[in-house]
C-alpha cells in the first residue's frame, strides 16, 4: 500500500494527460487580451468540440432565441469564461466516462453548475473560475481507479451503504482522492487556486483559500445525487455566508441548469 498519495503516482506508469485543449485554453485565459480569438482557433483545429460547442450554444441551457450557425458568433454570445467551461466539460468527458462513469461525469457537471451559480449569486468568490473547480473537484477518483480498479469498485460499495468516502479510501489504498487530486492537478500544472480547491474540498476550513474552498464543498454537497441536500457544517456555512435556505432556493435551477447542459453534452 502506498504511503501518501505522491508516492502513489509516482509509482503509476499510466497517468493519463490533461487533454490538449484544455492545456491551450487555459493558457490563453492567463494571458486574457487576445483570448477569445485565439479561442476560436482552438476550436477551428478540432471540428468535434466545435460542432459540441454549436450544439450547446443552441440548446436549452442557453435558450438563446435565434439560432447560432458559426463558432465566432458563438464566441461572441458565449465570452471567453463559458467558451473555456464549455472546452473544459466537452474535452474531460472521455477521460471521466471512462473511469468513473456517467455518474462521475453528471457530479462533475453539476458541481460545476453549481460552484458557478453559487458564486454568481452570491459575489463571494470568482464566478469565471468556479465552474473549472466545481468541475474538476473529483478528478483524484480516476487516478484511484486507474491505479486498482477492482478495488475502487468495492470502496464505491461501501459508499453506497453508507460509509464515508475518505476514510473507506484511506482504508483500501492507504490515501483518498482529494490528495491524489492534489498531485494530479501539479502534474497537469493546473492553478494554486484549482489544486488547492481539490485538495481542501472535503476539509475546506483547513485550506489556506477557506472561502473558494468553502465553495467547492458546498457547490459538492448541491451536487450529490440524494433527495435532499446533504448536511453541511454551519461552520463552512457561515465562512462562505451562506444559509442551508438559500441553498435549498438555488436547487431547482441548478438541477435544471444541469440537466440542459447534460443532455446537450450527452451524445
Ligand atoms: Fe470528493
Ligand atoms: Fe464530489
Amino acid at each position: 500500500m502506498a504511503q501518501n498519495a505522491l508516492e502513489l503516482i509516482e509509482t503509476m506508469k499510466d497517468i493519463p494527460a490533461m487533454p490538449t485543449v484544455i492545456v491551450k485554453a487555459l493558457g490563453i485565459i492567463k494571458n486574457d487580451s487576445s483570448g477569445t480569438k485565439e479561442l476560436g482557433e482552438i476550436m477551428a483545429y478540432d471540428q468535434a468540440l466545435a460542432s459540441q460547442v454549436l450544439k450547446l450554444v443552441n440548446s436549452a441551457y442557453y435558450g438563446f432565441a435565434q439560432e447560432i450557425t458559426s463558432i465566432n458568433k458563438a464566441l461572441a454570445l458565449l465570452g471567453m469564461n463559458q467558451t473555456r467551461n464549455i472546452i473544459i466539460a466537452v474535452a474531460m468527458k472521455p477521460m471521466l466516462t471512462s473511469q468513473g462513469g456517467r455518474d462521475l461525469w453528471k457530479h462533475a457537471l453539476k458541481a460545476g453548475v453549481a460552484c458557478e451559480y453559487i458564486a454568481g449569486q452570491t459575489d463571494a468568490a470568482d464566478a469565471g473560475d468556479a465552474f473549472t473547480i466545481g468541475f474538476l473537484h473529483d478528478i483524484g477518483k480516476i487516478i484511484l481507479n486507474i491505479f486498482d480498479t477492482m478495488t475502487y469498485q468495492k470502496v464505491k460499495l461501501d459508499v453506497q451503504n453508507g460509509a464515508d468516502i475518505i476514510e473507506a479510501e484511506e482504508e483500501a489504498f492507504g490515501v483518498n482522492h482529494a490528495d491524489i487530486g492534489f498531485q494530479l492537478a501539479k502534474k497537469w500544472k493546473l492553478s494554486v487556486l484549482l489544486a488547492n480547491c481539490i485538495k481542501y474540498h472535503h476539509d475546506p476550513l483547513a485550506s489556506s483559500m477557506p472561502k473558494v474552498s468553502c465553495l467547492t464543498h458546498i457547490g459538492d454537497q448541491l451536487a450529490q445525487d440524494t433527495q435532499d441536500i446533504p448536511e453541511i457544517d454551519p461552520e463552512i456555512l457561515d465562512n462562505f455566508g451562506i444559509t442551508m435556505e438559500t441553498l435549498q432556493s438555488y436547487r431547482e435551477v441548478i438541477d435544471e441548469k444541469t440537466n440542459a447542459l447534460f443532455m446537450s453534452l450527452k451524445a
